[in-house]
């Protein structure tokens, strides 16, 4: 143990110090690029873990509290996804996106369908604060129209 302790110390140095040159190089070139790249995508993989709530619930017990929550987790994160598209964050940023450059040189589509898509949000929050099961149902394929509009358009194929 004494004789491995003084190679560790030095090796988290040296990683340290590693860590200090990489935030050092990436200042200059984008490291809020990929911490935004990086949320986005989070909050992208939120909303479809509360899009698979939802139609579990439209296939099963249809609970209003966990419709209601997911609507909610959809419309609020979907807010969000707003500002998470400044430039400098496509495909030129060097981090891995899906994220096509379109989005940038036609950003008024872009926004449209951002903006569709939280009006629809917004209508599925309402219809599962009804409590109508059948509402939410044709509200949620309403809503899940407009993230394939815009995927089809601005997001990269898998
Ligand atoms: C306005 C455009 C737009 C809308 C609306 C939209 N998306 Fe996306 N989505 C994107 C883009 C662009 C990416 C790629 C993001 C990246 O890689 O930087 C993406 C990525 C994703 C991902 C992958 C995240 C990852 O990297 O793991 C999922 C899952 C996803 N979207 C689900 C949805 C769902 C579900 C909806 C609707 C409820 C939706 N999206 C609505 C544009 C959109």
């Amino acid at each position: 143990m004494i004789r491995t302790k003084p190679f560790t110390l030095a090796a988290i140095g040296a990683f340290g110090f590693a860590a200090l040159v990489a935030s050092g190089t990436l200042a200059t070139a984008a490291p809020s690029a990929s911490a935004t790249i990086s949320a986005r995508q989070a909050n992208f993989k939120k909303i479809g873990g509360a899009m698979k709530t939802l139609k579990d619930e439209l296939g099963g017990s249809a609970d209003k509290v966990k419709m209601l929550t997911a609507a909610k987790t959809i419309a609020a994160v979907g807010r969000a996804q707003v500002k998470l598209f400044p430039a400098g964050t496509g495909p030129s940023a060097g981090v891995k996106t899906d994220a096509l450059a379109a989005i940038w040189t036609d950003r008024a589509t872009f926004d449209g369908h951002m903006t569709k898509f939280i009006a629809e949000a917004d209508k599925l929050v309402a219809a599962a604060g009804q409590g109508n099961a059948q509402a939410v149902g044709a509200q949620f394929k309403a809503m899940g129209a407009t993230c394939g509009a815009c995927h089809r358009q601005f997001r990269a194929d898998d």
